[in-house]
């Protein structure tokens, strides 16, 4: 699959997505995701940052609040009109603009950070998203991202239950398959009957690469890696939003951050 294929299955599910996150439906990233990712977030008041895939830009926006100061990228425009009527309704000095993520409109050293929620492993070329994005940021800067848990979520993933409905394993296969664009198609999954009338399911491109393809690309683009986190719903959280409690037996998510030397 080539780039614009990916850009172009973004940019038709992007006026969907922002309507469904907005509802409140991404509960992975609303209740766990998100909030492991600012606990594990370095200080970044008064420091610039880039969000690169930032979607609608509820993530880069909880930046913001943090009091860095953001530009937001993403390679379909819906998303980046969403973000910045947002920004309109509620200003955080937020800059948002239509770019590719393998080829940012930046300088060199120009961040003193990057962010990338949930949005490298759905890039073709990784490698070089790593690399542009330790490009920009300056020496000393940190790259924190998240993604699908290569380990957890390779090519076959099936959710196991006892007869009450708990998880009770994750069945999961195809770890070593290179998946090169195969097109998964979804709907967030506490999405109502009559939403699913309404919209088609999100066509969604993966690029499943293993955790040591993963390191070995963060490595090679220049990062040292400082710390990983795999967010796992408390007991109250898994009470309170059943549909996280898989996160208890394994995580759907890791969280890296790696720093450009001094
Ligand atoms: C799962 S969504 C996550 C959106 C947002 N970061 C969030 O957490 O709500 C993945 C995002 O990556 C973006 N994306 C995909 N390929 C990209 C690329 N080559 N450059 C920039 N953004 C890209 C998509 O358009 C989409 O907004």
């Amino acid at each position: 699959m080539q780039d614009r294929d990916v850009a172009e299955c973004w940019e038709a599910n992007a006026d969907a997505w922002t309507r469904h996150v907005r509802a409140g439906f991404d509960i992975y990233r609303d209740a766990l995701n998100t909030p492991a990712f600012l606990a594990m977030l370095p200080r970044v008041s008064g420091l610039s940052g880039l969000d690169i895939g930032c979607g609608e830009g509820a993530n880069t926006r909880q930046i913001a609040r943090l009091g860095a100061i953001m530009q937001g990228i993403d390679v379909a425009p819906t998303f980046v009109r969403h973000a910045r009527t947002a920004e309109a309704a509620e200003p955080l000095g937020i800059v948002y603009q239509t770019a590719d993520g393998t080829n940012l409109p930046f300088e060199e050293n120009g961040f003193d950070f990057a962010t990338a929620f949930m949005s490298l492993m759905d890039i073709p070329d990784q490698a070089k998203v790593l690399r542009e994005a330790h490009r920009v940021v300056r020496r000393g800067g940190f790259l924190q991202f998240s993604i699908l848990h290569p380990c957890f979520v390779p090519a076959y993933r099936k959710v196991l239950r006892d007869g009450d409905g708990k998880t009770r394993a994750v069945e999961v296969g195809g770890y070593f398959d290179r998946i090169d664009g195969r097109v998964d198609t979804w709907w967030f999954s506490t999405l109502s009957a009559d939403a699913r009338e309404k919209d088609a399911p999100f066509r969604i491109p993966r690029f499943h690469r293993t955790l040591s393809e993963w390191v070995k690309m963060i490595c090679e683009a220049g990062w040292v890696i400082e710390q990983f986190a795999e967010p796992c719903a408390d007991a109250e959280l898994a009470e309170r939003e059943p549909v996280v409690a898989d996160t208890r037996v394994v995580p759907i998510s890791l969280i890296i951050r790696a720093r450009k030397p001094t």
